[in-house]
């Protein structure tokens, strides 16, 4: 059995990551290291926690000690990495806990990756080995309203999330530089789907639109992200990790840019004819709010690369996705309530009082 750790895999997009190995590798025994933050819900993984070949490990990648051990113990072949801090409103209020979890957590596991890989240039002993770093289209800046992210594109990071992952891609690609270690990064545009914790845009509007509650939407509401679902995100992790070039970076996109005001209006809509409402009725909810601090005004990434390279491209159009996504969080009204109660209202009353 190939030994494989994910970390952050009980997070949004680290359980579909986890969920996709499980179904499409039997034979690669899957670790899943996580600290269980606010973020990380063990619920999320419900209907693949029995498989044989899955394994959960409470840890904290800060930790370094720790970090040693697991990895001397279990002499994992493959890193996928995603644990971090994702939030950016979070991370204006509280800089230092992404620096901690971001930086020197991705630090830690690259020094226990490099302890039990050593540093070889020998392909035959690197290639059956992997450090696969995944992060964000945020770390190459705000775009004007034209142009696209390519891999090239120099990194110009704006909010202290975005420099923390900024800063974490660096230290991956020194490894590699430095130690030979072999690495991958991919960056990706925004996620969407199910699981989403609802501080994110999709979900909070989602669950705000269900209860009636105001829509606070950031300055002029025309702020532009672009979409991909997130099983789409974990099929392109999969290829990356198998067929990508070590020491490569591959940017991750939906080819599908939208402004803020126009999905939520799109959100409206759906929800309107979902929960039975007129026309119209959800819309009225919309609220224009204070703006976020430092806000990026337009992501777009270009993706070319990995479906040139590599043959990948989104499963599913935006309209699709988007609906697939209304539904479960409108079916998922246990799974809600519990990620919404308690701490939850603080952060929100904090954020949006
Ligand atoms: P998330 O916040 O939903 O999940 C993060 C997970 O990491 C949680 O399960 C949490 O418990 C765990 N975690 C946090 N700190 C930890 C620590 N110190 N030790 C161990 N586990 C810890 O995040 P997400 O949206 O799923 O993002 C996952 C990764 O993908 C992040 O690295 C993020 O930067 C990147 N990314 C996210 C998006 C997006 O749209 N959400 C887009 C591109 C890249
Ligand atoms: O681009 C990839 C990034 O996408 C990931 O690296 C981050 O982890 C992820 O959080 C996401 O960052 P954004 O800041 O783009 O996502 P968020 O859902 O927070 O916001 C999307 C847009 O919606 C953004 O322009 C801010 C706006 N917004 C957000 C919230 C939470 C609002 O107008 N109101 C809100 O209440």
């Amino acid at each position: 059995m190939k030994k494989v750790l994910i970390t952050g895999g009980a997070g949004f997009i680290g359980s579909h990551v986890v969920r996709l190995f499980l179904n499409n590798y039997p034979d690669y025994e899957v670790y899943n290291l996580d600290k269980l933050t606010y973020a990380g819900n063990l619920e999320n993984l419900k209907d693949v926690e029995t498989k044989p070949n899955y394994k959960f490990v409470k840890g904290d990648i800060v930790d370094q000690d720790f970090i040693n051990k697991l990895f001397d113990e279990h002499q994992f072949l493959a890193v996928i990495h995603l644990a971090a801090e994702s939030h950016v409103d979070r991370s204006i209020t509280n800089p230092l806990e992404f620096v901690t979890t971001n930086v020197i957590g991705t630090v830690n596991l690259l020094n226990a990756a490099k302890r039990i890989w050593g540093c070889t240039k020998d392909k035959a002993v690197r290639e059956d080995r992997i450090f696969y770093h995944v992060s964000t289209d945020e770390v190459y800046g705000s775009l004007g309203d034209t142009g696209y992210f390519l891999e090239t594109t120099p990194y110009d990071p704006q909010s202290p999330y975005s420099a923390s992952k900024a800063s974490s891609d660096h230290f991956v690609r020194a490894y590699f530089n430095t130690y030979n270690l072999p690495v991958v990064i991919s960056n990706c545009s925004n996620n969407y789907g199910a699981n989403q914790f609802p501080e994110k845009l999709i979900p909070l509007f989602i669950n705000n639109i269900k209860n009636s509650k105001p829509l606070p939407v950031y300055g002029d509401g025309k702020y532009t992200r672009d979409w991909l679902w997130v099983v789409d995100h974990a099929r392109a992790i999969d290829v990356i990790m198998h067929k990508g070039k070590l020491g490569e970076t591959y940017n991750i996109g939906g080819f599908n840019e939208w402004q803020n005001i126009e999905l939520i209006k799109l959100m409206c809509r759906i929800m309107d004819k979902k929960l039975g409402r007129a026309e119209g009725e959800s819309e009225k909810l919309i609220t224009y709010v204070k703006d976020r601090p430092g806000h990026d005004r337009r992501y777009a990434i270009d993706a070319g690369k990995l479906n040139k390279e590599l043959g990948w491209k989104p499963s599913v159009t935006f309209e699709e996705g988007l609906e697939k996504t209304v539904e479960w969080y409108l079916e998922s009204e246990q799974w809600l309530k519990s990620v919404t109660s308690g701490e939850y209202q603080k952060y929100y009353q904090q954020q949006y009082a």
